[in-house]
């Protein structure tokens, strides 16, 4: 297990909470990971990446991180941990662990620790600990906005508030203090001498804020948004909490450590930024190996849009020399089969807060397709868990069982992020669908629906989702070498060549599309109408 495994590897994002539950309890579990590892095996990835499974309050689903280097009760013991890590390394599955560096949990003991001590104390030192504006410090120190809604800062007993751009159970470490930096390293080392093969690093840009703190000018108050990629025009300087040049400096520090280990270790960034070239700069050789491409992720549905930035990302990346990644969903994001199926076919923050109609007959097609795509294309591909099964966003959930921060801290309208959370179908007629032992109450409830979309329904099923995945995952190690060149093409198709004179056709439409003379049809998302490629639908194909 020696080879560059992250310039080309498949890799699968487990969610612990809502992946499979082992006892019962309703929420997700190492059990439950530990007893799937043979379907991911199936499947045919090569690499896991788990959310966060650290002990936690669970304020923020585990991304409130108490601490780094245990596990939470809810999902198991760190034996476990070490189990899981052996038991897929004997499958050949890798593993990645998220890492959740810009803030910790307001349980952290050293956050605990300097509620307690003075303003001005070293433990203040380690978070963003100011004295607020106003007659009486009254007023928040600055004008930033927590990415949940509302302001960046909580006042604590003495007067004195802290930073947390996230919910306030999750204070910002301050990067500036050289505690935090061998803390980190320590708990690289933990994970790396258990054997991890990579770290996901949760909202890579954020960690070194500029120290005088400035305000931002904005439009209105309200839910600050995450810049989107596709919209947002690139600013010409990053915003005082982001992307700061000190944060590469942090990076080329882990990536001597990850350089150390005698495996190959990689890390991954979770990156939001809009302009591909300041991005890229997160990637440079002496820093994170890959970076989600939310790019890609964010795409209308449409060939020249598709286009534009598979040529961006692969130009970009080349100049420093990284492997590009290609994301179609995560756990933050609306599920892109009901994406594919709305109007608006673009991810947007804004798309993400609300219901909006979508036809999921068309948003499987398109999604199928898609993932002819991604898997396709040169570089890492990510599966979201659920979906290999075509899973939809769950729109409807009672607004009582909603447990994302950003439903409460929006005030109430922002549904958030549980629509894509919800815990996966295994088998069965009827929830848990195998989720977990029977009698099994999810922690968010399954739609009845799904009993069409469990994966043992699916895995007896060769037109299902779960076949397309697992064929294309098959199939993909023929094409892992990084060659890629675009090929003549109607207007709406987008083709392009790997190696050894394998193709792959995708039609946006309007028209069904001719193949290349002479080729073979490897695998194809949908059936084939007449010798051609009908809209919505994707193939790759052997060249004669
Ligand atoms: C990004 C994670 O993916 C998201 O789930 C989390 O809420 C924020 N970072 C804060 O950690």
């Amino acid at each position: 297990m020696s080879d560059k495994w992250w310039r080309h590897a498949a890799i699968y994002q487990i969610y612990p909470r809502s992946f499979a539950d082992g006892d019962g309890d309703g929420i997700g579990d190492l059990a439950g990971i530990r007893s799937k590892l043979a379907y991911l095996r199936d499947l045919g990835i090569e690499a896991l990446w788990l959310s966060p499974w650290y002990v936690s309050p669970m304020a923020d689903a585990g991304y409130d991180v108490a601490d780094y280097r245990d596990i939470d009760p809810v999902f198991g013991t760190l034996a476990e941990a070490e189990e899981l890590i052996a038991e897929a390394h004997a499958y050949g599955i890798r593993v990645i662990v998220d890492l959740v560096p810009n803030h910790c949990s307001s349980a952290h003991p050293w956050f605990q620790a300097a509620l307690k001590a003075r303003p001005g104390s070293p433990d203040r030192d380690l978070f963003w600990f100011r004295p607020g504006r106003g007659e009486h410090g009254e007023l928040p120190p600055n004008d930033w906005m927590s990415n949940f809604g509302g302001p960046a800062w909580t006042r604590v007993a003495d007067g004195e508030w802290y930073l947390h751009m996230f919910d306030p159970e999750q204070p910002d470490w301050n990067w500036e203090n050289p505690r935090v930096h061998e803390d980190f390293a320590a708990t690289l080392r933990f994970w790396l001498d258990r054997g991890v093969d990579g770290f996901r690093v949760d909202v890579a840009d954020n960690l070194v804020k500029d120290p005088a703190l400035p305000d931002v000018p904005r439009p209105a108050a309200g839910v600050a948004q995450l810049p989107d990629p596709t919209d947002a025009p690139v600013p010409k300087k990053p915003e005082p909490w982001r992307d700061q040049e000190g944060v590469h400096e942090i990076y080329r520090e882990w990536r001597k450590i990850a350089d150390s280990y005698p495996h190959e270790v990689a890390f991954v960034g979770e990156l939001w930024d809009p302009d591909p070239i300041r991005f890229t700069r997160y990637l440079r050789p002496d820093e994170l190996h890959t970076g989600f491409n939310f790019a890609f992720l964010s795409c209308a549905w449409d060939a020249d849009a598709f286009r534009a930035v598979i040529d961006e990302t692969l130009t970009t990346h080349a100049i420093v020399g990284a492997p590009p990644t290609w994301v179609l969903s995560n756990h933050d994001v609306n599920r892109h089969v009901t994406r594919y199926g709305r109007s608006d076919t673009r991810h947007t923050w804004e798309l993400t807060k609300e219901s909006h109609p979508a036809d999921l007959a068309l948003g499987t097609r398109r999604a199928r397709a898609a993932a002819l795509l991604s898997l396709g294309l040169p570089g890492c591909a990510y599966v979201y868990q659920g979906e290999e099964l075509g899973l939809p966003e769950v729109q409807d959930l009672p607004e009582e069982l909603l447990a994302d921060p950003r439903w409460k801290r929006s005030g109430h309208t922002d549904r958030g992020r549980d629509g894509c959370r919800v815990p996966l179908p295994w088998s069965g007629e009827e929830p848990p669908f195998g989720f977990g032992p029977p009698g099994t109450k999810p922690w968010l409830p399954q739609p009845a629906s799904w009993r069409a979309l469990t994966a043992q329904a699916e895995a007896e099923d060769p037109e299902s989702m779960l076949s397309l995945y697992r064929e294309a995952l098959a199939r993909r190690p023929e094409q892992r070498g990084e060659a890629f060149a675009w090929r003549p093409s109607q207007p709406g198709v987008l083709a392009f060549e790997r190696e050894a004179g394998l193709a792959c056709l995708v039609n946006f439409g309007p028209d069904p599309a001719d193949l290349p003379p002479g080729s073979t049809v490897v695998l194809a998302s949908g059936p084939l109408t007449g010798g051609s490629l009908p809209v919505d639908t994707a193939a790759w194909v052997r060249l004669p």
